[in-house]
């Protein structure tokens, strides 16, 4: 993990930032005892597993494992590189970093980093043609939709000119390399060879990730033509599954009402957002994915699902309603009358039409169960059985079995079938494949370290002083697990330097995750009384050297073994006497 940045530098950042605060910008921390903990954002779970000391500045998950620093948390969970996470933190810190000595470093600056660049440069110039006199009509069309000027503003829309080559010739005299462009997917390459714009004559909603960095851009058209929205493309920095809409803008309101509202559109955000409802999100349009969820997960548990009345917006409800009960959420759902959008019925009944629509949620059960009852007969035996089938599909997907219990019997009444058989037919459904794509960041299954390593690496690690007691009692090479001689040896390297040696400064020593880990895991481990520790100490130094002996001993017998088969007379004395010596120490 060293790289090219000097360890006092990274030490100076970790000192001046706290853990805690880092990370609960990303989720929720609850205090418990000296610790915080949360739901793990690295695997799926139910219970909190994932734990923050504040005192030693580290996280650990207990269910996945995964560990670290403030550096490591960043670089996974916003899946930024070493120097990236170092980058921001420095930042934040007020910490300046050395200039990098190789000029060609800085020509290497990733790709994620140059597209985001050109897209704030594209966002500039369609912002710049909206507030222009080309942007009159598109300005009235904002108006008359009900958006205010400062909404403009705040969320930045701009207007893509009509023609083929404006934004072309614009990010051109910047000096952008097209190519790049086409990275970003905001131009497309001609027939013929050449590129031209993507967005033309279209009111542009830039779509920003969580840190407000533009990702990509929604386009619509001014009239009623279609399609009505010209979307970005997939690109390195820009995955619409994994994006929630104003989620940059929402997210604090969304943490502090512990309640976030899901509508599809992006005028479905900006209209009841501008008017007062600020805990909300957009899913642009589709079902919600895992990842996304995922991300919601950071803020709150509690979702209310408020999508268009219309077939399309059914469909993407129900779909979502499932992944959200699967994902352990909280779910309710604000159906809105045909043809009626968030956006209209902001504007027709105020903020006020929607706090109320919310207040009157349904559950999932009774929003399904009367969506079913429209569709099937509930007094035919076939639409008994399907509404009973489509309704045991997301029941099942609950993993607490109190709640499963309880829609089950539910269920029974709502189709007036005893309860038997709804159980019977619930136990037919297969049990779930755990469905994440991307599955845990660190699943292996992992030889347990020797307590006794484990101990002195924790004592190791609270009073420095032990330090130079245990090395004087072993050496590097008596430590079996290679974790441990890892951490072992960078404790020594740190104390070699006179330094503070505190865990998360310990982990920029090595990049193996597995002694990072490790290091994590003891730090939680329970404390010991004074007089148990100085006992224990001794304990696991003999332990280590009863072992040594006990493996050196087995060695030697091996070799005695070989020996005896070649016939070898020389080395079968020297290895019997090396035997005895080494039984005679051992006692
Ligand atoms: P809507 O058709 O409900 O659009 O699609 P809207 O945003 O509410 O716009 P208005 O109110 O008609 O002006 C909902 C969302 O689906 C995605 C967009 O993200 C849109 O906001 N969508 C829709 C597309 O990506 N492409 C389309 O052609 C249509
Ligand atoms: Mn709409």
């Amino acid at each position: 993990m060293t790289g090219r940045i000097p360890e006092n530098i990274l030490e100076e950042i970790l000192s001046r930032i706290d853990i805690v605060e880092v990370i609960s910008g990303y989720l929720s921390l609850k205090k418990t005892g000296r610790n915080f903990k949360a739901n793990c954002p690295f695997h799926h779970e139910k219970t909190a597993s994932f734990m923050v000391s504040a005192d030693r500045q580290i996280y650990h998950c207990f269910g996945c494992g995964e560990s670290g620093n403030a550096f490591k948390f960043l670089m996974r969970h916003e899946r930024m590189d070493f120097p990236e996470a170092v980058e921001i933190l420095a930042k934040k810190s007020g910490v300046t970093l050395p200039q990098r000595e190789n000029p060609e470093s800085v020509k290497a600056e990733s790709l994620s980093n140059k597209l985001y660049k050109i897209n704030e440069l594209a966002l500039g110039f369609f912002e710049n043609n909206l507030i222009s006199p080309a942007g009159a009509s598109s300005r009235d069309y904002l108006l008359k939709r009900g958006i205010r000027q400062e909404t403009v503003k705040e969320f930045r829309l701009g207007l893509a000119p009509g023609g083929w080559d404006n934004l072309i010739n614009f990010l051109r005299s910047k000096g952008v390399p097209l190519s790049l462009v086409e990275s970003a997917g905001l131009v497309l390459i001609k027939d013929g060879g050449g590129y031209y714009d993507r967005f033309r004559n279209r009111i542009i909603f830039p779509i920003f990730d969580v840190r407000s960095r533009v990702i990509g851009f929604g386009a619509r058209v001014l009239d009623d033509s279609l399609p009505k929205y010209v979307n970005s493309p997939e690109t390195p920095v820009y995955t619409k599954g994994k994006n929630l809409f104003g989620l940059n803008l929402s997210k604090d309101f969304i943490r502090d009402s512990d309640c976030v509202v899901i509508v599809e559109g992006y005028l479905d955000f900006i209209i009841p957002y501008q008017e007062g409802v600020k805990n909300i999100v957009a899913s642009q349009g589709t079902a919600l994915t895992v990842e996304q969820i995922k991300l919601l997960k950071r803020y709150t548990n509690n979702v209310v699902m408020i999508f268009d009345g219309d077939q399309a917006g059914e469909m993407a409800t129900l779909r979502s309603l499932d992944i959200l009960i699967d994902e352990g959420i909280n779910v309710r759902v604000a159906p809105l009358p045909k043809g009626m959008d968030p956006d209209v019925l902001v504007r027709r009944s105020g903020p006020e039409g929607l706090k109320t629509k919310i207040a009157q949620s349904l559950s999932f059960f009774d929003y399904k169960l009367d969506l079913l009852k429209s569709r099937h007969d509930i007094n035919d035996a076939h639409g008994k059985s399907k509404i009973a089938a489509e309704m045991l599909s997301t029941i099942n997907k609950f993993d607490n079995a109190i709640l499963k219990c309880e829609y089950t019997k539910k269920l029974a009444e709502a189709i007036k079938i005893p309860e038997r058989h709804i159980v019977e037919e619930l136990n037919k459904i297969k049990p779930l494949q755990n469905s994440e794509a991307a599955g845990p960041v660190f699943k292996k299954k992992r030889v347990e370290i020797n307590p006794a390593e484990k101990l002195l690496v924790k004592f190791m690690l609270e009073e420095k002083e032990l330090i130079e007691k245990i090395m004087q009692e072993l050496s590097l090479s008596d430590f079996q697990d290679e974790r441990t001689a890892k951490v072992v040896s960078a404790i020594q390297e740190m104390a070699v330097q006179g330094k503070n040696i505190q865990p998360n400064f310990l982990m920029n020593y090595f990049s193996e995750d597995e002694a990072t880990q490790f290091v994590c895991e003891t730090i939680f481990m329970p404390d010991l009384d004074d007089q148990d520790r100085e006992k224990a100490v001794n304990d696991c130094i003999n332990r280590i050297k009863v072992d040594r002996l006990k493996s050196k001993r087995e060695h030697l017998h091996n070799e005695i073994n070989a020996a005896q088969v070649s016939g070898d007379e020389q080395k079968l004395n020297s290895l019997i006497k090396e035997f005895h010596n080494l039984i005679k120490k051992g006692d």
